[in-house]
C-alpha cells in the first residue's frame, strides 16, 4: 500500500472505434504500396477511419459510457476527466466536452498530451491524485484521430495509423494498491522524429508589428528511428518497473504494448522473454491509434473474458516527443 493509505483501483473500461474501414488492398489504389508489404512490414491489415462529422469527442464520450457501464458508476460521482490526446477537437482541450456529452456535472476535466504515451502518463497522473486523496474516481480516456493529421501521399507514415478511443473508470481502494509501478520518460532530443507541428508565415499588422499565421501541418515521421527508439527503450522501462514492483517477467500474464507495428511488440516480447501467446495485438484490425491503442487492446481482451481476477498486466506506451512508459497493475473489479 502507499503511505497514504489510499491505492488505486481500475473498475471499468470501454473502448469505440469508426465504423468506416480502409483495407490495405484499397490503400494501394492511393499509395504505391501493397497488402503484403503492409502486412509483413507492420502486421496491420485494415484500420478505421473517422467521417468528417464524427468527432474526437463524440468517440471518447462513447468508450468513457462503456467503462461507466462496466464500473456500475454514474457519471456524477466521477471527480476528474483526463483525456489523453493529440488530436482534440479543439486546441483549447476537448475533455470539457466529453465532461458535457456524459454528463459528469461534478468532474473537472483536462486535456494530456504525451502522444503515444499518453495513456501510461495519464494513468501515472490519475493515480497520484488519487493517492494523495484528491479524488476518488477519475475517467481516464485515450483518445485519437489521427487520420485527419496523417498525409495521405505519403506511403511510410500513412499506412500505419488509424482512429479509436479507450477509455478505464479508476477508483480509490483502501484495502490494496492495483497499481504496482509507473516509470515515465521523455528526451526532447529526439523530438524532430515524430511531429505534427505548427507552421506559420509573418503577416504585418500595423507599424513594425507582425503576427504569425499558419496552421498545423500533415504528421512526419523518421519511421526508423522510432522503430531504433522503441525496441531500445521499451524493454528497458519495463523491467525497470517490474523492478520497482518486484515481479519478475515470468509473473508477467500479459503484455499490451502501444500497437505500433506488430515486429516491435515481437522484438520487445522476446527481449523480455514473454512467451508470444501473452502478447496482447489487435493491430490487424486497427494499426496505430496512438493514445487509444492502449485502452483499446485492454477492452477488448477484457471483454473477451481472456485476462482473470488477479492476472498482472503490463503496458508500455512510446512515441512522439520523444515519450516512453511503463505501468503494470493488478486485474480485478
Ligand atoms: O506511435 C509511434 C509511431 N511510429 C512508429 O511506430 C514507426 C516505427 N517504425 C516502423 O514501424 C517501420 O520503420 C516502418 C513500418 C515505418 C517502415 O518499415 P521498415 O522495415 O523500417 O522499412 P524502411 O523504412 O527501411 O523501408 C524499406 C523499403 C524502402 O524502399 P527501398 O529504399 O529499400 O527501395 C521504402 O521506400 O520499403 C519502402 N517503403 C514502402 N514500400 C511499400 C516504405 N514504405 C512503404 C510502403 N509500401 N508503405
Amino acid at each position: 500500500m502507499t503511505q497514504s493509505g489510499v491505492g488505486i483501483k481500475i473498475i471499468g473500461c470501454g473502448s469505440a472505434t469508426p465504423s468506416q474501414v480502409l483495407t490495405n488492398e484499397q490503400l494501394s489504389q492511393i499509395v504505391d504500396t501493397s497488402d503484403e508489404w503492409i502486412k509483413t512490414r507492420t502486421g496491420i491489415s485494415r484500420r478505421h477511419l473517422a467521417l468528417a462529422d464524427e468527432s474526437l469527442s463524440e468517440l471518447a464520450a462513447k468508450a468513457a459510457a462503456s467503462a461507466l457501464e462496466m464500473a456500475q458508476l454514474n457519471p456524477q460521482a466521477i471527480d476528474l476527466i483526463i483525456l489523453a490526446t493529440s488530436t482534440a477537437d479543439d486546441l483549447f482541450g476537448s475533455a470539457n466536452k466529453i465532461q458535457h456529452l456524459i454528463g459528469a456535472n461534478q468532474a473537472v476535466a483536462f486535456d494530456l498530451t504525451a502522444a503515444c504515451s499518453g495513456f501510461v502518463f495519464g494513468l501515472s497522473v490519475a493515480a497520484s491524485f488519487i493517492r494523495s486523496g484528491t479524488y476518488q474516481n477519475i475517467l481516464l480516456i485515450g483518445a485519437d484521430l489521427l487520420s485527419r493529421w496523417v498525409d495521405w501521399s505519403d506511403r511510410t507514415s500513412c499506412v500505419l495509423f488509424g482512429d479509436g478511443a479507450g477509455a478505464v473508470v479508476c477508483q480509490a481502494n483502501q484495502t490494496e494498491d492495483h497499481l504496482l509501478a509507473c516509470e515515465l520518460y521523455s528526451d526532447g532530443r529526439q523530438n524532430g522524429s515524430l511531429n505534427l507541428a505548427y507552421q506559420s508565415e509573418s503577416q504585418p499588422m500595423v507599424d513594425n508589428l507582425q503576427v504569425a499565421r499558419g496552421g498545423y501541418q500533415p504528421l512526419t515521421m523518421n519511421g526508423k528511428e522510432i522503430y531504433r527508439f522503441a525496441v531500445a527503450k521499451v524493454p528497458e522501462v519495463i523491467e525497470k518497473a517490474l523492478f520497482k514492483a518486484n515481479l519478475q517477467a515470468p509473473q508477467v500474464d500479459w503484455l499490451i504494448l502501444h500497437q505500433a507495428n506488430q515486429r516491435i511488440l515481437d522484438a520487445v516480447a522476446e527481449r523480455l522473454q514473454i512467451s508470444p501467446e501473452k502478447v496482447i495485438s489487435n493491430l490487424a484490425e486497427y494499426g496505430n491509434t496512438s493514445a487509444a491503442s492502449i485502452p483499446l487492446a485492454l477492452d477488448e481482451t477484457i471483454r473477451q473474458g481472456k485476462i482473470k481476477c488477479g492476472d498482472i498486466i503490463v503496458l508500455s506506451g512510446f512515441g512522439a516527443g520523444l515519450t516512453w512508459g511503463a505501468a503494470i497493475f493488478r486485474w480485478g473489479i
